[in-house]
């Protein structure tokens, strides 16, 4: 099923991927790109982008290369995963709109996995409404829903863990100031919308690759990929 004829040479050479933290410079572009499929305030878009750190989320970016003026054309987040700790979630996942279906979308999902093996991760998994067909391509498969909210596994305090001292957890709080995020756990989101025809397709989650509409909600199915 998986495909890797990439795009052409030409187009591997011409943008290269990019971590943005590394590149602060970039962030207010990298709002734009979004902002320009899933309209937000700028300066929440840019707080949520300044949580990007080496110990997730991390947000990668698909840059042109060789450009008078920057060029941010894609972009994607990788989340902590909290009740599986050697996956993450992959999430706003977008290519430049003027630059889709020249095969960005998979140069962006190749070097957001790769950085995913990097650091040790061996589960990519992610939702999405109505791009089952692009992350089929890739490789991904339907799974069962995950959570990414609560607290990590590899965060709970175990019998041969060192209890942190007053100094070291103030230290790690100066650190993460800047990414209210990491220190904030939101609330659970709120109960999935009922779905008139539901009845209909057993175990339609993660069974029919395809958007099912009903009450005006779209469904979201949950996708898996094992990195080898
Ligand atoms: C989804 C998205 C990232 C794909 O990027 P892209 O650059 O257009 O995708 P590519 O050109 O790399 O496509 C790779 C392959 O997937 C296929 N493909 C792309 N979108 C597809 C779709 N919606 N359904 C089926 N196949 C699709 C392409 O035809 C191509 O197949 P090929 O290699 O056999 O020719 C882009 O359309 C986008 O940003 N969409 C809006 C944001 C969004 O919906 N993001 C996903 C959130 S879950």
């Amino acid at each position: 099923m998986e495909n890797d004829n990439v795009a052409s040479p030409n187009m591997q050479q011409d943008f290269e991927g990019l971590i943005l933290h590394e590149n602060p410079h970039l962030i207010d572009l990298c709002c734009e790109l979004i902002n320009s499929e899933w309209p937000r305030s700028h300066t929440a878009r840019r707080r949520n982008l300044e949580c990007s750190c080496d110990n997730l989320p991390t947000c990668l970016i698909l840059v042109q290369k060789n450009t008078k003026v920057p060029r941010v054309v894609g972009h994607s987040k990788i989340s902590r995963i909290p009740s599986i700790q050697h996956g993450a979630f992959i999430e706003s996942v977008v290519i430049d709109k003027n630059m889709r279906g020249k095969g960005l979308g998979r140069i962006l999902m190749h070097q957001t996995e790769d950085y995913m093996k990097s650091i040790g991760l061996k589960e990519a998994y992610l939702s999405t409404y109505d791009q089952q067909g692009f992350y089929t391509k890739l490789g991904y498969s339907f799974c069962e829903r995950v959570c990414i909210y609560g607290s990590s596994i590899s965060l709970r305090p175990t019998l041969t863990d060192k209890v942190p001292s007053v100094e070291e957890k103030r230290e790690k709080s100066t650190e993460s100031q800047n990414c209210t995020l990491s220190l904030f756990v939101p609330p659970p989101p709120p109960p999935l919308p009922v779905f008139v025809n539901a009845s209909k397709v057993p175990n339609s989650s993660f069974n029919v690759p395809q958007t099912i509409i009903a009450n005006g909600h779209p469904k979201k199915d949950f996708m898996k990929k094992t990195l080898t």
